[in-house]
């Protein structure tokens, strides 16, 4: 259980929830959205203007930083449903941390822990009724912080937003994907903002994206600015691949995001005693060891995507297909004991949970 200082939170409250319009059991990624949202104010040099409150339209106006030039960082993160009807929060404190990384690079001014987490834990036992119950769905919190000056002169905001809001979530991949190795455009380059969860990566990843989904690929699998010879990550997630005996994943750097639920599987496959490589992967690399049958299982990871395994890559117009997911695959099981300790079933040996 983390220990956070207290903040004054104001609350105005909904006078009835809208939670009986919705199919908890049948829940699209992102399209339902909880009864309220935390949110406080940087002014003046400081956090401020706490509140929960119906999550509502706002107001702001249309020279606002953020609408021109992308000032805005995000976070995502999970709660569970235990059996016992306590809500489990997933390694809220990494989030936390990287947020303050992101905002660094975006120069946000950094939000200190106790509103972060007293935001969150004000805004869970207030929707607490929001976190579903049903097999493969959970709570999706969604932390960002935006620029609100009225200037539209290139200098970073005085003034931010800082929201929390939450959406019943089912899966973000409902089946298998298929993915399509980008080798002429780039999310990242070296000195950029890939390691940052900032709203623009996100925006600028769009038009090569559509170009793949308009060829019937579901998403991108990304390589490097410079050379476009190495793995690097995947629109929505990180990627992993088994090759032989061994894991293994792109390390991180400064254009790849550091994925916590990339974390966790490294950390949990490192302790069942597998090999694990956090190295350069070159895209030849990849694709011989398809070609020679060689690659046991290829899968994204992320916190909406979970673990999403990918059945067919694609690259230079050449399709393969790769071996199917099992029972007994890594991936399942890696997604099964995740799944246990994220809802209170397993052991947490490591401390990531945050129980409300
Ligand atoms: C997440 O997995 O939480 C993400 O931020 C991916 C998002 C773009 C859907």
């Amino acid at each position: 259980m983390l220990m956070v200082e207290t903040i004054n939170i104001d609350k105005r409250l909904r006078e009835s929830s809208r939670i009986h319009e919705v199919d908890l059991k049948n829940i699209a990624f992102g399209r339902v959205y909880s009864d309220h949202m935390f949110c406080a104010d940087y002014k003046d040099g400081k956090w401020q203007n706490f509140t929960i409150q119906p999550y509502e339209y706002l107001k702001f106006t249309p020279g606002a930083a953020v609408l021109h030039y992308a000032q805005s960082i995000f976070e995502g993160l999970k709660a569970y449903r235990a059996d016992n009807g306590d809500i489990l929060v997933f390694r809220p404190e990494m989030n936390f941390k990287r947020l303050n990384i992101s905002a660094e690079r975006m120069c946000i001014p950094t939000l200190p822990e106790e509103i972060f987490m007293g935001g969150l834990v004000e805004l869970l036992k207030t929707d607490r009724h929001w976190v579903p119950d049903a097999p493969g769905t959970s709570l999706y919190i969604r932390p960002y912080i935006f620029a609100t000056d009225e200037y539209i002169g290139i200098r970073p905001s005085d003034q931010y937003k800082f929201i929390i809001f939450t959406c019943p979530v089912g899966a973000y991949y409902s089946k298998p994907v298929k993915v399509k190795i980008e080798t002429h455009y780039t999310r990242a380059a070296e000195g950029g903002t890939g390691f940052a969860k900032a709203a623009g990566n996100y925006a600028a990843s769009l038009y090569p994206a559509k170009l793949a989904q308009q060829r019937g690929y579901d998403q991108l699998i990304w390589t490097d600015g410079k050379t476009h010879e190495y793995i690097e990550e995947s629109g929505t997630m990180n990627v992993m691949f088994i090759i032989d005996d061994t894991l293994i994943t792109p390390s991180t750097g400064d254009s790849v995001l550091k994925g916590i639920t990339r974390d966790s599987i490294l950390t949990l496959a490192r302790s069942w005693g597998m090999k694990v490589e956090e190295r350069k992967l070159s895209v030849k690399e990849v694709i011989s060891a398809i070609r020679e049958k060689r690659l046991v299982e290829a899968f994204g990871t992320g916190t909406a995507a979970t673990i999403a395994h990918i059945e067919l890559i694609s690259h230079n117009d050449e399709e393969f297909v790769l071996p199917k997911s099992h029972e007994g695959s890594f991936s399942n099981r890696i997604a099964n004991t995740l799944n246990d300790i994220k809802t209170g079933k397993a052991e947490d040996p490591y401390n990531w949970i945050m129980s409300i």
